[in-house]
């Protein structure tokens, strides 16, 4: 049986559901976590965590147990060993004390009654040597990033090409990671494969040149992700682990010259493995045109192009469980779901600053915005500060 309740329904049971009741706030399962409503928190990094430990703290714990009544929340990238870490500030997990910071993180979430699953990551080539130890990051090629970082505004070096034995390494450190993560009690994972980091670095054909087993041909590309998945499902089952996927995206200077076909693949195989679920982030150009390249001006193929209806392509590939993302309105995903086009909808932005988003949608009430200010570093000011709609109703009449 594939992991999601919504995709095995016979068509007229959607059909006489649709009319009378709000698909967001049916229960569902993500795989077999029991959702109560398929509205999730997509994974925001926000790095609020002490820079030099990474060590989840009550800051942290208050902000997403705030949030415990989306049906899901995906955690911040979290990085799996110390050459990983492409963000100081986030909460990480591959030493006792991170581990003990998102337990307490982790029962708070589940005190409060919500579900919370852990996005595991490898940053690959975005990292700078004084995040990870002075070590050169490590990718499948040795190609670097063009643009400086974010923050610091220094240049990326260019990564050492993985060996063998440095592809072994990471797949026991994401192994180890999920089992901390199981310490920790988190109801899942969700493996990082998108957004340029080290597993989508495998996977896309621009930055992966390789000549082994681990790339050119698309099932080659692929072998990183799967021996990952298939190493971490001895900790927590198939139906627990999620994928992100991001395959027209170019955040990070990304791109691969046949997205569907990769997409298509990679949908296979999670079938075959009867994965919990798959995140599926669409190119949302409008969203962020200062940081994603524009894909004309490297003289490549659009994305928009090649994959030209995003959320169209993939019910049709997959009869496992579907999450959407990228600038879905309430009204947009409203439509994804009643069309079955997906089963959960993730929000960011709104997630940000609207930690009642669940409540918002069913009472219609008004949205807030978030601060980008404040999305990153800082302290309480816009990260647990946001308030609910009734708080901010009660606060004006006050
Ligand atoms: C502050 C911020 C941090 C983010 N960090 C992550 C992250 O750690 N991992 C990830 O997969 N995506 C990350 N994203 C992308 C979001 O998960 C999401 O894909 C994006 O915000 C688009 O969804 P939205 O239109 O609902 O905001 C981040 C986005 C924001 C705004």
């Amino acid at each position: 049986m594939m992991g999601c309740s919504s995709s095995q329904q016979d068509v007229s049971i959607q059909q006489n559901k649709k009319s009378s009741i709000n698909p967001y706030f049916e229960s569902s399962s993500l795989g077999s976590i029991k959702t109560k409503n398929r509205i999730i928190m997509a994974g925001m990094s926000r790095l609020r965590a002490d820079p030099k430990t990474n060590i989840p703290n009550d800051l942290m714990a208050e902000y997403y147990s705030q949030r415990a009544s989306f049906g899901a929340i995906i955690t911040e990238s979290s990085a799996i060993s110390s050459n990983s870490n492409a963000f100081p500030g986030s909460g990480n997990i591959y030493t006792l004390e991170q581990v003990e910071g998102w337990k307490k993180v982790v029962d708070k979430v589940h005190q409060n009654g919500g579900k919370i699953i852990i996005q595991l990551f490898h940053c690959g080539r975005v990292a700078l040597p004084s995040f990870i130890g002075g070590e050169l990051p490590i990718a499948p090629s040795p190609i670097g990033l063009t643009t400086p970082h974010f923050f610091t505004k220094q240049s990326y070096p260019v990564p050492k090409e993985m060996n063998k034995q440095d592809i072994l390494n990471v797949i026991e450190q994401f192994k180890n990671a999920a089992i901390n993560a199981k310490k920790a009690n988190f109801d899942g994972i969700q493996l990082h494969a998108g957004n340029g980091y080290l597993i989508d670095q495998f996977l896309r054909d621009g930055t992966n040149k390789r000549t082994d087993d681990y790339g050119g041909s698309i099932p080659n590309r692929a072998r990183f992700l799967l021996e990952v998945i298939d190493s971490i499902s001895q900790v927590f089952g198939y139906d627990k682990i999620g994928v992100r996927l991001t395959p027209t995206g170019r955040y990070n200077e990304m791109y691969d010259s046949n997205p569907l076909e990769l997409v298509q693949y990679l949908l296979k195989q999670f079938e075959k493995r009867n994965l919990g679920f798959v995140e599926l982030k669409r190119h949302d150009k409008t969203n962020r045109k200062n940081i994603q390249q524009s894909a004309a001006d490297d003289g490549l193929v659009d994305p928009e192009l090649q994959m030209p209806n995003f959320f169209d392509s993939i019910r049709g590939l997959y009869k496992g469980c579907i999450i959407l993302n990228d600038g879905i309105t309430y009204e947009e995903g409203l439509k994804l779901l009643q069309q079955n086009k997906g089963d959960f909808i993730s929000f960011g932005r709104y997630a940000v600053s609207n930690p009642d988003l669940p409540q918002r949608f069913q009472n219609n009430w008004e949205l807030s915005d978030a601060d980008q200010n404040t999305f990153y570093r800082g302290g309480d000011k816009g990260y647990v500060d946001y308030l609910t709609y009734e708080q901010s109703q009660s606060k004006n009449k006050s």
